[in-house]
């Protein structure tokens, strides 16, 4: 792997903390670093190198899922990190900080290869990237990328602008923007499970699938993030970025070749060909919930309107469900439901393909039908694969009964989205970022159900906290003869 300076914005953050710092340690302890890294921290507060340092040590301490290296080992990692202060509407100090990367470039004798990460508040992604541009900061004589976090854009036209800004300074293909969804080492497995495996593969359209389904159910509620989330919802929050990303990965076609171009390319078929809803559609195709109170594992907790920072007039979305069509050859016919919610009764992703059943009669025992096949791909907290069938039971005067094939490995040790994310925007593969087409295409989807929330033509459906959404929810199933599994 090429030599490096990894220049952080935001480095005094929590995001950082938490996620960046371990990644890039549980990387080092696995010789997945360049040998010459260089980072370089960025943040308002006047900080010198041996706080920052430390900062990273007691951040490790507490997030690293592996425990500490010996001292040596973790003064060499230390080592690489340097702190310079920048404000950063501060032209000035763009100067400043390219002669510090400069200098340390020299002395580690690394090539002009940078990677900026910003990890910083949204309202900050557009002054940055301006400012990379017009310091200079930009123009290497190696390579340059950007690594961005969610939330790209507030809107279609927002994220519009974000990106031709954006697009200023960087190429698309210098652009890694993160979806950490597509860091869970089960939704990369989305691809060789439907692609290497030929039995799957076949079946993977309309002629065998009846239905697909995908949950993302969390227990937490709004917790600290109030003026953030009052904002965003869950139609922006999950929906428009990690939802979306699991229908591509599940719903894509078999790419040329396994390579960030294909995948990609397979990816925005599907949403080429994602039907497109008027704001009246939004009424009977997306259920908008909000949480009452409830109990979450036996503990009372308050509804939504009650949480601290949140008015009591809120309309916000704290529940979405939908039911999504992909007008191709492959998934014509074939309903996609997602739905994603706080305070459910679960912390719980999954994928669940539901086959068509067209025997169900033939084996119907008093009156029941035998049960579908279902192939269910779990997220979250669990990495597992299941696939239900129906047998004989030699027990039970030999009626059917559906058993589960589990084809789970038990993988200790997984290593965390951003590491796998990280690491591949170091060595430069951008399978599992999200690409401009990606990005606007799902936002095109969610525009006009962000009008129609704001306008308020669709019911905003209470549900206690602690069950699984609103009643509304099982009803948008029900009326294609589904059920939520
Ligand atoms: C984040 C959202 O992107 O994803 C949070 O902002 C949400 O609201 C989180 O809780 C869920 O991620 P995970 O990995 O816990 O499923």
């Amino acid at each position: 792997m090429n030599s490096m300076t990894f220049v952080l914005f935001g480095a005094t953050g929590d995001l950082a903390k938490r996620k960046i710092y371990p990644a890039l340690y549980n990387l080092y302890l696995d010789d997945k670093l360049p040998d010459s890294f260089s980072v370089i921290g960025l943040g308002r507060r006047e900080w010198t190198n041996d706080i920052f340092q430390s900062s990273v040590e007691q951040s490790l301490e507490s997030f690293s899922r592996r425990p500490l290296a010996d001292s040596a080992k973790m003064e060499k990692f230390l080592r690489a990190f340097h702190y310079h202060a920048l404000d950063v509407g501060d032209t000035e100090g763009y100067k400043q900080l390219l002669e510090v990367i400069q200098q340390r470039e020299a002395e580690l004798n690394i090539p002009e290869n940078r990677l900026f990460y910003l990890s910083v508040a949204p309202e900050f992604f557009d002054i940055i990237s301006s400012n990379i541009y017009a310091s200079g900061l930009g123009s290497t004589k190696g390579w340059k990328r950007l690594i961005i976090e969610k939330p790209f854009g507030h809107d279609l036209q927002t994220a519009r602008e974000l990106n031709a800004n954006l697009s200023r300074a960087f190429e698309e293909d210098e652009i890694y923007r993160i979806d950490h969804y597509l860091g869970k080492p089960m939704v990369q497995n989305l691809e060789a499970l439907g692609f290497a495996n030929p039995i799957l593969q076949a079946l993977w359209n309309n002629e065998y699938i009846a239905n697909v389904q995908i949950t993302a159910s969390e227990t937490v509620g709004v917790e600290t993030r109030a003026g953030y989330y009052d904002q965003a919802g869950a139609i922006r929050d999950m929906f428009q970025n990690h939802m979306m990303q699991m229908l591509m990965m599940t719903a894509m076609q078999l790419p040329k070749r396994i390579s960030a171009t294909d995948i990609r390319n397979e990816k925005r078929k599907v949403m080429d060909a994602l039907r497109l809803l008027t704001k009246e559609d939004v009424i009977t195709e997306v259920v908008r919930g909000q949480y009452t109170f409830g109990e979450i594992g036996a503990k009372p907790v308050v509804g939504y309107k009650d949480e601290p920072g949140i008015e009591a007039s809120s309309t916000n979305d704290t529940f979405i469900a939908a039911r999504l069509w992909i007008d191709d050859e492959f998934w014509k016919d074939v309903p996609f439901y997602i739905r994603t919610g706080k305070r459910m009764h679960e912390k719980s992703t999954k994928i669940v393909i539901e086959f068509k059943n067209p025997l169900k009669d033939l084996y119907a025992h008093e009156d029941k039908e035998t049960a579908p096949n279902l192939l269910v791909i779990e997220v979250n907290p669990d990495s597992r694969v299941s696939l239900q069938l129906n047998s004989k039971n030699p027990l039970n005067d030999g009626k059917l009964e559906t058993i589960t094939i589990d084809f789970s490995a038990n993988l200790d040790e997984v290593p965390e989205a951003y590491e796998l994310l990280i690491f591949d925007a170091l060595r430069g593969d951008a399978t599992f970022f999200a690409h401009w087409h990606e990005v606007e295409l799902s936002w095109k989807w969610v525009q006009p159900v962000l009008e129609a929330f704001a306008e308020n033509i669709v019911p905003l459906h209470p549900y206690n906290a602690g069950s699984m959404g609103p009643e509304a929810s099982r009803e948008l199933l029900e009326q294609d003869g589904f059920k939520w599994w």
